[in-house]
Formats: structure tokens, C-alpha cells, sequence
């Protein structure tokens, strides 16, 4: 049986006042919610003060990215030796960094291997455009951001790890994938990208989300499918009514499963 789980993307949104404020307001809501896992992603300059408000609860932190190497001469960049003091999670190739600032197939691999080596559990987010979802390239795409993503991990590694499908069509601009569309990429080739790669089993202990313009108003046609074990929500996160109620409402569904 897998946990669901539910995880706020903050993107870059929130100084460590208005960060400190929403965890604040959600935080009590929040860990009333039995049955998923929750998991808040905020700015890296927020990480220390929501890791101190959430000590001790049950809501885990994760950290938007991070550099391979322990330390070096990497301006601007964050370590997991820095990130282990705070975080459990850490998103991992979030189509906005493959788009705008040069993640590859490769350097996501290197952070998922240095995530895992360092006890951080990777949130690794694979997902095609709207021209190659338009052009039927969705399936050989995604099976190939797996496979590149997961290259060198031990099975045992990939089953703590999180997949994450965010079709990039999908993210920010209110048009979810359907339900029954997210649960054909990821049941069929992410899940069955994973038994290819290792076996049924794995597959079928790895937890995979779906991510794009999830709201409390389409989060139940999610959960009820039976392969997306969560979702990973950007703008409705920042809402302290709406993360409640997305989580509460994965928690319902994953009852009616
Ligand atoms: P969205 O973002 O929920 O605002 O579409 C999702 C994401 O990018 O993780």
C-alpha cells in the first residue's frame, strides 16, 4: 500500500515573514489530516524558520532543488550537507528549472543520486510540453526522463523515492490534465518505465504524483485513479484554505479507492 502524498510547491513566492505566517495558519489544519503525508517546499531563504514552526509535527519540508556536490566553489548554490539539517525532501528537476535555468537528464540524476546518498528522498518531476503532447511524444519522452532520472539508483533507493508528472501544458495555467489521462502516463509509462528498469514490485511500491493547475475542485479525480498516489500543487499551495482542503480531499478519496 502506498501513502499518498500531497506536496506545496512555493515556488519562489514568500519572504520568511509571509512563509512563517502561512505555515502558521495552515499548520493546525494540516496535522489533523491522517493518511497522507504532507510536504511543504519553500524558498531556500524560508527553509530554517518553517523548519523551527513545524518542529514537531508529522508535515515534512523539502527544499525546490539542489547542487550534487557536498561544498566547492559554487556560487549561489545550495549543498544536501545543507539541506540534511532542515529537509527531508528535495523537488528534483521541476520543468521549470529544465526550461530555464539548464537542468538536463543528467545533472537530474546526479542530484537524485547525491539526494539519496545524503538521506534526502528526491521529488523528481518528468513531464512534456504542449508540442510534444500534441505530437504523441509523451510516452517516449517520459520514458526516457525515467530512465535518464533514475540511472544507477538501486531499487530499493527508488521505492522511497517520489515521481512527479507535470505535463508542462498542465502547470499554472488552470488546465489539469483529466484524471484519466494523468493515470495512463503514469500507470503505463512511468510505472511501467519502472518495471522495465527493475521489476513489478518496484513499480508498484514507487509513489508517483501528478502535478499541473491542481485545486481543491479537481483533486479528487486524481486521487481517485489508481495509480497517482498524490500531487504536487504550485499556486494552490500558497493558499492556506485551498492546501487544506486538497490535502483533506486526497485523504477522503484515497478512502472511497
Ligand atoms: P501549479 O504548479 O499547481 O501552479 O500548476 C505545479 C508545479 O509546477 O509544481
Amino acid at each position: 500500500m502506498r501513502t499518498p502524498i500531497i506536496a506545496g510547491n512555493w515556488k519562489m513566492f514568500k519572504t520568511v515573514a509571509e512563509a512563517t505566517a502561512l505555515v502558521r495558519e495552515m499548520r493546525h489544519d494540516l496535522n489533523e489530516i491522517e493518511g497522507v503525508e504532507k510536504v511543504l517546499c519553500p524558498p531556500f531563504t524560508a527553509l530554517a524558520a518553517v523548519a523551527e514552526l513545524l518542529r514537531p509535527s508529522p508535515i515534512k519540508l523539502g527544499a525546490q532543488d539542489m547542487h550534487w556536490e557536498e561544498k566547492g566553489a559554487f556560487t549561489g548554490e545550495v549543498s544536501p550537507l545543507m539541506l540534511q539539517e532542515l529537509c527531508q525532501y528535495v523537488i528534483i528537476g521541476h520543468s521549470e528549472r529544465r526550461q530555464y535555468f539548464g537542468e538536463t537528464d543528467e545533472t537530474v540524476n546526479r542530484k537524485c543520486k547525491s539526494a539519496l546518498a545524503h538521506g534526502l528522498l528526491p521529488i523528481v518531476c518528468v513531464g512534456e510540453n504542449l508540442a510534444q503532447n500534441e505530437a504523441g511524444q509523451t510516452d517516449k519522452l517520459v520514458r526516457a526522463q525515467v530512465t535518464a532520472a533514475l540511472r544507477d539508483l538501486t531499487a530499493a533507493q527508488v521505492t522511497t523515492l517520489v515521481i512527479a508528472y507535470e505535463p508542462i501544458w498542465a502547470i499554472g495555467t488552470g488546465k489539469a490534465a483529466t484524471g484519466a489521462g494523468a493515470n495512463a502516463v503514469i500507470g503505463l509509462t512511468i510505472r511501467g518505465t519502472v518495471a522495465s528498469l527493475y521489476d513489478e514490485a518496484t513499480a508498484q511500491a514507487t509513489r508517483i504524483q501528478y502535478g499541473g493547475s491542481v485545486s481543491p475542485d479537481n483533486i479528487a479525480e486524481f486521487m481517485t485513479q489508481p495509480d497517482i498516489d498524490g500531487a504536487l500543487v504550485g499556486g494552490a499551495s500558497l493558499v492556506a484554505a485551498k492546501f487544506v482542503a486538497i490535502t483533506q480531499q486526497a485523504a477522503k478519496s484515497k478512502g472511497l479507492r
